[in-house]
């Protein structure tokens, strides 16, 4: 390849598509913008479940064990709501006890806690409420 194509393609991708890039989001409305951070946090966080899970497995088996046994002890068909449930990174911990019912600020979880569900919950799946904790008022 000639220089000079060498040094347009540097151009290229290293001026031009960032400009471009930055002036596509600059140009999308802020409900366009707040929708791809969603998209985009929900994305990365499914993604980056299993290795997180894996680093804090042994956290994770010791503050769930009590939970599991207390749920255990329960009478069946209660629910379990799980606050910030995210892509359902916890799925895994709970015992075959109740209905697990998701409260999530972030609306785009909605298909990766399903996915979740399938692959790891022993219980029933109840869905997702997309509200804030702080206000609880839909429950
Ligand atoms: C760090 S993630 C935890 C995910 C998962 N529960 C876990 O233990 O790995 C925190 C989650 O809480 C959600 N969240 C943060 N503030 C919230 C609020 N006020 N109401 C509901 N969900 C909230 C975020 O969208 C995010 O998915």
């Amino acid at each position: 390849m000639a220089d000079e194509d060498r040094s347009f393609q540097h151009f290229l991708y290293h001026l031009i598509l960032p400009v471009v890039f930055v002036y596509l989001i600059w140009e999308l409305s802020r409900d366009q913008r707040e929708t791809l951070r969603k998209k985009i946090v929900a994305f990365v966080t499914a993604k980056t479940t299993a290795k997180m899970n894996k680093f804090l497995e042994k956290k994770k088996d010791k503050l769930f064990h009590s939970l599991s046994e207390f749920l255990e002890a329960q009478p069946s068909g209660g629910i379990l709501l799980e606050i910030g449930a995210g892509s359902g990174a916890n799925f895994h911990y709970y015992p075959k006890c109740c209905t697990v019912l998701c409260l999530e600020l972030n609306n785009e979880f909605e298909g990766y806690l399903e996915e979740s569900a399938q692959k790891y919950l022993k219980a029933k799946y109840g869905g997702i409420i997309v509200a804030d904790a702080q206000n609880m008022k839909v429950i």
